[in-house]
């Protein structure tokens, strides 16, 4: 509101660009009748007024009645006009009162090419301008980008809002006041458990000053800029479904709600369907790099809206890890929860990686006879080439730390735990039809490590035991493990891109990889190289190559450890899987023989075209 000429559509334009909402000019609304008279030089009377702030009212109704926002530009001179306006929505309107001298709007009318204000229409306005008394007031004699940054300022609302301050929310919530900006906080309340839980954390950060905290949902989301742009963070699962259920009735049409959870792809795709149906945007987001990683830039992979994203884009990317060339480890991955599925196939790639690291570290040490101080050293140095990765270099770290003179791994329990997402990615690399052996042998091995203690320990036979392998030797099979898993991990990723139609790009995947997740690494690098002209990391001739020249050590390894009783699964799953490559060496075929034996399922033969099947009466 203001007198003619203070700049109310200008600034309301903007306003409407900035925060995603319909602007709606007052002159507009005015009836015929109306436009007539002022067209014959009658100015109006306040009985001409009304009808014409009445209709205002009536579609400023109809969007808070659709849980809509609009901005409007209305003199709205008098109080009585404002009342008016105000009807049945008095606490979901807000006043701003662009407020200036008349020599001010005077001389900016002047100035401005083909307008000239007559001072007596200029008179007359501030004659009967009432000035407001619980109006934003905004100083028209700024320029308007000032302008508009006083509003959002006096509006207040914050431009981005997370929910559910657990170890990683807290890192994003700081991350993301770290670079500037303004958020809302939202944490549940829980009776003498979680009690002003965004609040106390505020007040223990100075970077958050400006932030805001809740445990209002409703409070929470009437403090948001929209479109809303919500990150939740919190457990995944049904704990999702409730939190949507509940956070629904205060969003409106375009809100975005964007899921960091490690949540399944398949239920991020339900969600956004289900949230579509009320033209709610659902991003599901993979967030790699745990508690330091989100603070200080994790890797992120966003999924969902493409037109939704671009909303949220500059906030993920400012907050994301940076890779080597300065670019942000956040990229849109694709459609429907490809963002999710990526950030599961993500953690079974982990999964493996830790595992090879553990079977490495149980040929040096029960093998070799190191111990863990000495081991360190190793990965230590192999950290500083071309086996540099996040994994190892923390593992590096794990074996020297001590307590009371012991080295902590062996006070640990010898348990693995697990949250999930190894489950998922074997379960859907196997509906793929995807041999993720790694994996899935890792997965394993977490869970045989929770049911042997039901059985007597078996000692080990340490007779005819051949002698120690040198550590070139243990670093090639290593090396060469690894290629293997990801081979594996970043297949099931292109097999799903292509049964979803999804368009994965695999070295854009592999670039946010490079940076800020679990299992950045200088593989990755390589890999996201290797991306940019196959789709099957076997066929890269460097690889193809390593795979000749380091299968002889892989299989010392095996043996080694094999002959020392250890077990290794996934080195022996690398092993497999190259031994299987072998086209001279046939085992499948006695498969289908036997498949054809029993059950009539049929053959394809050698000595035949392809497609051609075979049955024979075996007796
Ligand atoms: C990451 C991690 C993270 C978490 C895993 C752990 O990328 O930051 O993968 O998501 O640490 O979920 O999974 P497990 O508990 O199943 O080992």
């Amino acid at each position: 509101m203001g007198v003619s000429g203070s700049g109310k559509t200008t600034l309301g334009l903007q306003l409407s660009e900035n925060l995603g909402l319909e602007f709606y000019d007052g002159d507009h609304f005015h009836s015929k009748s109306n436009i007539d008279k002022m067209s014959a030089g009658n100015p109006l009377t306040d009985e001409d007024r009304f009808e014409w702030l009445e209709s205002i009212n009536e579609a400023a109704q109809k969007l808070v009645a659709s849980k809509t926002s609009g901005i409007f530009a209305c003199s709205a001179l008098k109080e009585k006009y404002r009342i008016l306006l105000s009807k049945n929505i008095e606490n979901e309107i807000v006043f701003l009162y662009l407020k200036g001298t008349k020599e001010v709007i005077q001389a900016r009318m002047n100035a401005r090419k083909g307008h000239f204000m007559p001072s007596q229409l200029l008179d007359s306005q501030f004659k009967t301008l009432e000035e407001p008394q619980n109006a934003l007031e905004i100083d028209l004699t700024k320029s308007p980008a000032e302008m508009m940054q006083e509003t959002l300022e006096k509006i207040n609302l914050s431009e981005f809002g997370l929910v559910g301050l657990g170890v990683m929310g807290k890192s994003l919530a700081r991350n993301l006041a770290n670079n500037g900006f303004q958020i809302s906080l939202f944490n549940r309340f829980v009776e003498d458990k979680e009690v002003s839980i965004a609040e106390k954390f505020i007040d223990s950060h100075e970077e958050l000053k400006t932030a805001k905290g809740f445990e209002d949902l409703e409070k929470f989301c009437k403090s948001l800029q929209t479109p809303r742009k919500i990150f939740l963070m919190i457990k995944a699962g049904v704990e999702t479904d409730e939190f949507i259920e509940k956070i629904k009735p205060y969003l409106q049409k375009g809100d975005i709600l964007i899921d960091g959870g490690n949540s399944h792809f398949k239920d991020t795709k339900k969600r956004m369907d289900y949230l579509a149906e009320n033209d709610l945007h659902f991003i599901g987001t993979g967030v790699s790099g745990g508690e330091e990683g989100a603070l200080r830039g994790p890797s992120i992979m966003p999924s969902g809206n493409a037109a939704a994203y671009k909303n949220i884009e500059r906030f993920l990317n400012k907050i994301a890890a940076i890779d080597k060339n300065g670019g942000s480890c956040c990229t849109y991955i694709g459609a429907d929860g490809s963002g999710h599925f990526i950030k599961m196939v993500h953690n079974g790639v982990e999964y493996a990686e830790m595992q090879l690291i553990a079977e490495v570290y149980a040929l040096l040490r029960y093998k070799n006879g190191l111990n863990p101080d000495e081991i360190s050293e190793i990965f230590h140095n192999w950290n500083g080439g071309q086996l540099k990765s996040y994994l190892l270099e923390i593992t590096a770290k794990i074996l020297t730390k001590k307590e009371k003179g012991k080295w902590l791994v062996d006070l640990i329990l010898d348990q693995a735990g697990n949250k999930g997402t190894g489950n998922w990615t074997t379960v859907t690399a196997t509906e793929l039809g995807i041999p993720a052996t790694l994996i899935t042998s890792a997965l394993f091995a977490r869970y045989v490590s929770t049911v042997r203690e039901k059985y007597e320990s078996i000692p080990s036979n340490t007779e005819n035991e051949s002698k120690n392998l040198n550590f070139r030797i243990i670093e090639k099979a290593y090396a060469l493990a690894r290629m293997v898993n990801h081979q594996q991990g970043f297949g099931l990723i292109k097999t799903a891109s292509d049964a979803y139609n999804w368009s994965l790009n695999l070295s854009e995947i592999a670039r946010i990889w490079t940076n800020g997740c679990i299992i950045r690494s200088t593989l990755m690098e390589d890999i996201q190289i290797y991306f940019e002209t196959t789709a099957d990391l076997f066929e890269v001739s460097e690889i193809k190559q390593q795979i000749i020249d380091f299968k002889g050590d892989l299989k010392c390894f095996c043996l080694s450890a094999l002959q020392a009783e250890l077990p290794i699964p996934c080195m022996l799953s690398a092993n497999d899987y190259i031994n299987s490559l072998n086209q001279n060496i046939n085992t499948a075929n006695i498969i289908q023989a036997q498949r054809d034996f029993f059950g009539a399922h049929t053959y394809q033969r050698r000595d035949a075209e392809g497609g051609k099947f075979f049955h024979t009466i075996w007796e």
